[in-house]
């Protein structure tokens, strides 16, 4: 069969294997040739290691000069009748193949990382290939569900804002429109649940369990990825569901600190840059910005897509510092280069003009698109997509 792209709405419904194996490449030369991590972790675990932030943390430990081993957590979909597979199995397998060819180690575990069963998964993996540490814990899930403990029922998170509904555009992927629509409130049982889904409550339960199986190592560091943005986009993002959940995750970050000073280490949260991936493309009203943003940072030089950022993050600031930079709220700020004001400003400039019939003139609609399907494996040049590719050799493939 030959693979073609699917798009439903803002989701894919397929992906290309061999376009996966591209992009994984691709972030690979990137980190080596940028600045090189010098004292960096060496067994790291990445919780949502198979796409976006965590897969670019993953790809930055591994090539970009800390030569990490990695323990991958990811929740992707194989092969079947039913279809191809997700981008974040090839991305696994791939990152996989290559990691092993440059003689490091690297295990995926593939399966809910809300369940017992992955937890217990990875604390065997530790004890396995890690000497029973890690001296870095990634936590980059980025999901709508999350079971409840003991129980067939699931908190669901709602992307909605707080107290005021908020009207923005949508850019439907699948047919290039621009849909307005009006967001009503969230309840407060809505905005509770997405407490639980996208809040610290994992994270936090994620290091417990590590430090119970005595699986942190002397100085192990934890981060978790968290977004801020400017004042447009708070309505629906900071004031909003989305917001109280990052709030919550910065609270954690901090009582989280004191747990792993017992061990010499730290925890923070990490506020990065708005870009596109898998997750982000569903928040209703955010994608205008993104569009006036990517136009306005890749004017100036200064765009970054996960893989910058990430290798950025760890050359300077997680490590290679004497001290971890913090602002006032004791976050990490790699978003820095979003907010620069003079960015903002040319950004609220374009957004203030920007509607259903110039959006792909004023904003970077072409870059916002080629990278959403990069993020699925597809318009990789040096790709041949008019190759014919069996199910038999794709089920062949093992994360
Ligand atoms: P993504 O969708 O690219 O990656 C999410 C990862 O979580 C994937 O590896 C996926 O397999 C995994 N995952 C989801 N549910 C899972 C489950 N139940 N069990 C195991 N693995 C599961 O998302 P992205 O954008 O990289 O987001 C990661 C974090 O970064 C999120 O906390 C997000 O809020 C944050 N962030 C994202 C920004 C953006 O613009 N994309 C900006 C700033 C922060």
């Amino acid at each position: 069969m030959q693979i073609e792209p699917l798009i439903q709405g803002v989701v894919a419904r397929s992906s290309h294997p061999y376009g996966c194996r591209a992009s994984i490449k691709e972030q690979i030369d990137f980190v080596k040739q940028a600045p090189q991590i010098k004292k960096g972790p060496k067994r790291v675990l990445i919780i949502g290691a198979s796409s976006g932030f965590g897969l670019a943390a993953r790809i930055a430990l591994t090539f970009g000069g800390a030569e990490a081993d990695t323990i991958g957590v990811s929740f992707e979909r194989g092969p079947s009748d039913k279809g191809v597979g997700s981008a974040g199995w090839y991305n696994n397998i791939f990152f996989k193949e290559e990691a092993i060819h440059h003689g490091r180690t690297a295990i995926n575990i593939v399966g809910d990382a809300f369940s017992d069963t992955v937890r217990n998964q990875v604390i065997e993996a530790i004890e396995t290939y890690f000497e029973g540490e890690v001296d870095l814990v990634i936590y980059s899930l980025a999901t709508g569900v999350r079971p409840m403990p003991n129980s067939e029922e699931f908190w669901r998170s709602v992307i909605k804002p707080i107290g005021e509904s908020v009207t923005g555009a949508s850019i439907m992927l699948e047919n290039d429109q621009w849909v307005e629509s009006s967001l009503e409130p969230a309840t407060e049982e809505e905005a509770a649940a997405t407490i639980k889904v996208m809040g610290g409550d994992d994270w936090e339960s994620w290091i417990d369990a590590l430090i119970n199986s005595e699986s942190v190592a002397e100085g192990c560091k934890t981060i978790a990825f968290s977004y801020m943005g400017p004042e447009v986009t708070h309505p629906i993002y900071l004031d909003g569901t989305l917001g109280r959940a990052k709030v919550d995750l910065h609270q954690t970050s901090h009582s989280l600190n004191l747990k792993m000073a017992n061990f010499g280490g730290s925890a923070h949260a990490t506020v990065c840059k708005a870009l596109v991936t898998k997750a982000s493309v569903f928040i209703p009203a955010l994608s205008p910005y993104l569009l006036a943003l990517y136009r306005v940072m890749k004017e100036k030089g200064t765009h970054e897509r996960c893989i910058e950022q990430m290798q950025r993050l760890f050359t300077t600031k997680l490590y290679d510092q004497e001290k971890v930079p913090v602002d006032g709220e004791r976050l990490i700020r790699i978003d820095d280069l979003e907010l620069d004001p003079q960015v903002q400003q040319e950004v609220s400039a374009i957004l203030e003009q920007m509607n259903a019939d110039n959006f792909k003139e004023l904003g970077d609609y072409e870059g916002f698109k080629d990278e959403f399907m990069k993020l699925n494996g597809f318009n990789f040049e040096g790709v041949d997509y008019s190759q014919d590719i069996s199910l038999k050799t794709l089920k062949a493939l093992k994360p």
